[in-house]
């Protein structure tokens, strides 16, 4: 019988159901995101009518003030990651440093998010979303956020896109659920994804190529476009990597001579979508190990990102190394 049409509360909490010792702490936990979400998304929908109705700038016609996507999204998810109890600490890439929520201090769990990525394509009206991490608490200092990606205990993404998407995983491999406006509910709407072998698409910001500073990755690049591959890319890291999750092919953030370290964040960036690439069947790498063996030494640490279809991460590994 096809799992569709069965939405995410009942999918959670069927997913605990097949862990006796489960507490109903994770549950809570990703079903908080998701509400945290849908708020978000409703904002992300009015935010061009908001400057229409705030004349006055940088207020709206409700006399409120006008915040920046950014500002507000991480507002939301700080009160509601705060306010459900199960997270001992939070880590955003709006705060220079995590914070304990009051209720948070019998939490398992921290967090690490990016409430909104790609904010740069916020006012082109194209998709942008949020992405979150989450590990057991270890000691109760910023360690228990610099721990390798494989030891993740949940990881995904809300895509506002044509429609909102939640994609996550808790390690037994990816589910999507698209959000019904009319009812308010996210509904399976791709059970159990899995990335092509092989893509026919690539996606890297290539007005950098003369900065990268990884040898081969340019005649890497040309290799693909002999190959006759297409170029598609969004700006936005979260529908750059849904749609490499969706059709395969290769998502590409290098290091270059200005960043020796990449853009991309490994934390609540990187991490999560290696995660995901990989639960899926894909892979993911910074160009010498796999994301997911990183050992983080700092919470907004950056790292280059190379993801996508098992054949495309293959055959880059052969050109740089
Ligand atoms: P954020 O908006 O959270 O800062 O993330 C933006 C990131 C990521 O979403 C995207 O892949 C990358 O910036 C695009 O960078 P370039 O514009 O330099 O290509
Ligand atoms: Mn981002
Ligand atoms: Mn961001």
């Amino acid at each position: 019988m096809s799992k569709t049409g069965m939405d995410l509360t009942r999918f959670i909490l069927e997913e605990e159901r097949k862990y006796p010792q489960a507490t109903g702490s994770l549950s809570l936990a990703l079903n908080t995101i998701a509400s945290a979400c849908k708020i978000i998304a409703s904002h992300v929908r009015m935010a061009g009518l908001v400057d229409i109705l705030g004349k006055a700038g940088k207020t709206n016609i409700q006399g409120e003030e006008v915040q920046k996507l950014d500002e507000l999204s991480n507002e939301i998810l700080i009160e509601h990651l705060s306010d459900c109890g199960e997270f001992y600490a939070l880590a955003s890439e709006e705060l220079d440093e995590p914070i304990f929520p009051e209720k948070g201090k019998n939490g398992k769990y921290v967090i690490s998010f990016d409430p909104l990525d790609g904010s740069s394509n916020i006012d082109v009206n194209v998709s942008i979303g949020t992405i979150f991490s989450i590990h057991k608490k270890v000691d109760g200092t910023v360690n228990d956020f610099l721990q390798e990606g494989y030891k993740q205990i949940a990881a995904g993404y809300v895509i506002y896109g044509s429609s909102t998407m939640l994609v996550y995983s808790t390690g037994n491999g990816v589910n999507g659920f698209t959000l019904d406006p009319s009812v308010g509910m996210f509904l399976l709407s791709h059970p159990d994804m899995k990335l092509p072998e092989k893509g026919k698409i690539y996606s890297i910001n290539e007005a950098n190529a003369k900065k990268w500073d990884i040898n081969g990755l340019k005649e890497y690049i040309e290799t693909l476009k002999d190959e006759g591959y297409t170029v598609r890319y969004i700006g936005s890291m979260v529908a750059d990597v849904h749609r490499t999750l969706i059709k395969g092919g290769i998502f590409a953030y290098p290091s270059d001579i200005k960043n020796k370290n990449g853009k991309l964040r490994l934390l609540y960036e990187a991490s999560p979508m290696a995660f995901l690439i990989e639960q899926a069947g894909g892979k993911a790498t910074d160009g010498k190990q796999d994301i997911l063996k990183i050992k983080p030494t700092d919470i907004h640490q950056r790292t280059p990102v190379f993801l996508g279809s098992k054949k495309e991460i293959d055959q880059l590994m052969e050109f740089i190394n």
